[in-house]
């Protein structure tokens, strides 16, 4: 059995007090039941990483800590960047690559994603590997050659044992902080494309093994129909993260009518 992952993107909102308050939160609104049933991660702005992993860890918060992104290399000369080594430090366990927003505003490519995922890796941490479509690639009929070209792209030269313990994130581009959803139907279609794209690639074990998150406008009324789908794991949330109560709501999408 997959266990399900859900993650709080928090993209570039609250500061380090913002973040420390809102663990808190969490920390009351998530119990060890939900836990049991479910991972949960949080991905703050590096600016937090400190401060949230400090709290997690002295008040036994039952919460995964994570980063937005990373940089490949282990250290050097590259301005403004972050590596993966230095997350590996502050204890984060799972790390968003190729998002959407870095593909786009960043001009992060397949190339890049690719060596991050590796890089991520090989410092022991799990990447979430971000895949999606535009609203004109969906309109044109091009999703599915879309995702799986990304997911080829982002997985390449990777073993099947590894690919069995990473997340790949579906998120359709139109649908993220739009507040309009795949269908069940729709998420439930690619997501099963992308697990045969992984079986085809890397073997049944692998497909049977990677968590596959649907991401883009999860909210609390519509995680349950989107987490009953067969080959969706996993829900990777950004605007309905920023706060406890409608993230604490995803999480206990299985208590819901
Ligand atoms: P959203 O963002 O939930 O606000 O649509 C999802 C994401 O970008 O990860």
């Amino acid at each position: 059995m997959r266990k399900p992952l859900i993650s709080g993107n928090w993209k570039m909102h609250h500061n380090h007090f913002d973040a420390i308050t809102l663990v808190q939160k969490l920390g009351y609104a998530i119990d060890k039941d939900d836990v049991e049933a479910v991972d949960v991660s949080v991905h703050p702005p590096f600016t937090d990483l400190r401060s949230v992993q400090t709290v997690i860890e002295a008040d036994k918060i039952p919460l995964i800590l994570g980063a937005q992104n990373c940089h490949w290399e282990e250290k050097g000369a590259f301005t403004g960047e972050v590596s993966p080594a230095m997350l590996a430090k502050l204890n984060v366990s799972y790390v968003i690559v190729g998002h959407s927003e870095r593909r786009e505003l960043f001009g992060e490519t397949d190339e890049d994603v690719n060596r991050k995922v590796k890089s991520v890796l090989e410092h022991g941490m799990t990447p979430i590997m971000c895949c999606g479509e535009t609203l004109e690639e969906r309109e044109s009929g091009a999703t599915d050659t879309k995702v799986v070209g990304q997911v080829k792209a982002g997985l390449d030269g990777l073993d099947g044992a590894t690919v069995a313990g990473l997340v790949v994130a579906y998120e359709p581009i139109w649908a993220i902080g739009t507040g309009r959803t795949a269908s069940a139907e729709d998420a439930q279609a690619v997501c099963g494309l992308i697990r045969r794209t992984i079986a085809d690639s890397f073997g049944q074990a692998a497909a049977d093994g990677v968590r596959i998150q649907y991401g883009g406008s999860v909210k609390p009324d519509n995680a349950k129909e989107l987490m009953g789908q067969p080959d969706i794991d996993g829900a990777l949330v950004g605007g309905a993260s920023l706060e406890a109560e409608p993230f604490a709501g995803i999480v206990q999408y299985r208590l819901k009518d």
